[in-house]
């Protein structure tokens, strides 16, 4: 462990000052804070491709919809801090909300049709405040790379595709999901789970499993997403229940839903809540002839 405490920068002006002493190449890790084993995994990735790492820690309340848990939403600066100096960032972004939004955003970036689908159809809104904090995070801590986990499968499929669309000079570079030992998918949002609960979410990850078994057995699609249903139909009835907001199989790029004449990759996303939390599981997975 590194153990170097890093620059903390608040303010648009600490940041900046911060930034011009940067020498060679910087990484953001985008975050909203409650850092975990995933958080890290994003921020060793981070030092792999750049020389600096940035972290910015900020729960953007333009991607919280109105009845979402922007207030209760987990906010531990100081053990983010200790992870990151830990990770070896050199420099931590950690704004107020008066400084990210000094006046109430009137231009915002819209996520487009992809937004709209699977997550964004859940989600409202979502997808428009999340691409545009991270557009404004790109502009003020203009990193050469951006490091996001491939959990949030549509998020880093939208940045992609936001980055193409407005020529942003930005190379973003997905992480692999980090799970508990029993399949669960780390996430700020676990920690609200009871115990009950927690075993109730284990679903997610089990009903994506099967799904990949079914897959890499040869199956097609149809049949994936029938194997992954029978274990989420059963958690339906579980104490607490799980109640499904999606499972679908789609194509990663597009985020929209594969038939079984679909060849090459594919993810199979899943999303439910379990009491009030909401949680959200993907699992790549490749049809048709395997690639040489
Ligand atoms: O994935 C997240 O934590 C957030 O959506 C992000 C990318 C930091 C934007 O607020």
């Amino acid at each position: 462990m590194e153990g170097t405490t890093p620059v903390i920068a608040r303010t648009r002006e600490e940041l900046a000052a911060a930034r011009s002493r940067v020498s060679g190449t910087l990484a953001l890790v985008p975050t909203m804070g409650a850092l975990h084993e995933g958080h890290r995994s994003l921020i060793r990735r981070a030092r792999e491709i750049a020389d600096t790492v940035a972290v910015s820690v900020f729960v953007n309340p333009l991607q919280f919809g109105p009845d979402e848990d922007f207030d209760r939403y987990p906010r531990t600066f100081a053990g983010d801090l200790a992870a990151c100096a830990e990770e070896g960032a050199g420099l931590v972004f950690a704004p107020s909300r008066a400084v990210m939004y000094p006046a109430e955003p009137q231009v915002t970036i819209r996520s487009g049709p992809m937004g709209e689908v699977v997550e964004g159809a859940a989600r409202p809104g979502h997808f428009d405040g999340m691409l545009t904090v991270v557009m404004k995070l790109f502009q003020l801590v203009r990193p050469d790379a951006a490091v996001f986990g491939e959990k949030d499968a549509q998020q880093l499929a939208m940045i992609r595709r936001m980055v193409a669309d407005l020529d942003v000079p930005v190379r973003v570079v997905g992480a692999p999901t980090v799970r508990e030992p029993d399949g669960l998918a780390l996430s700020s949002r676990n920690r609200y789970l009871s115990e009950l609960e927690r075993e109730t979410a284990l679903a997610l990850s089990q009903a994506l499993r099967a799904g990949g078994d079914a897959a890499a057995a040869g199956s097609a699609p149809s049949a994936v997403v029938r194997a992954a249903r029978a274990v989420l139909d059963k958690a339906a009835h579980a104490a607490p229940p799980l109640d499904l907001d999606y499972l679908v199989l789609v194509d990663p790029t597009t985020f929209t839903e594969i038939d079984d004449a679909h060849t090459g990759p594919a993810v199979l996303a899943v999303a439910g809540r379990v009491g009030a939390t909401h949680l959200i599981d993907n699992l790549p997975m490749r049809f048709g002839p395997s690639e040489i």
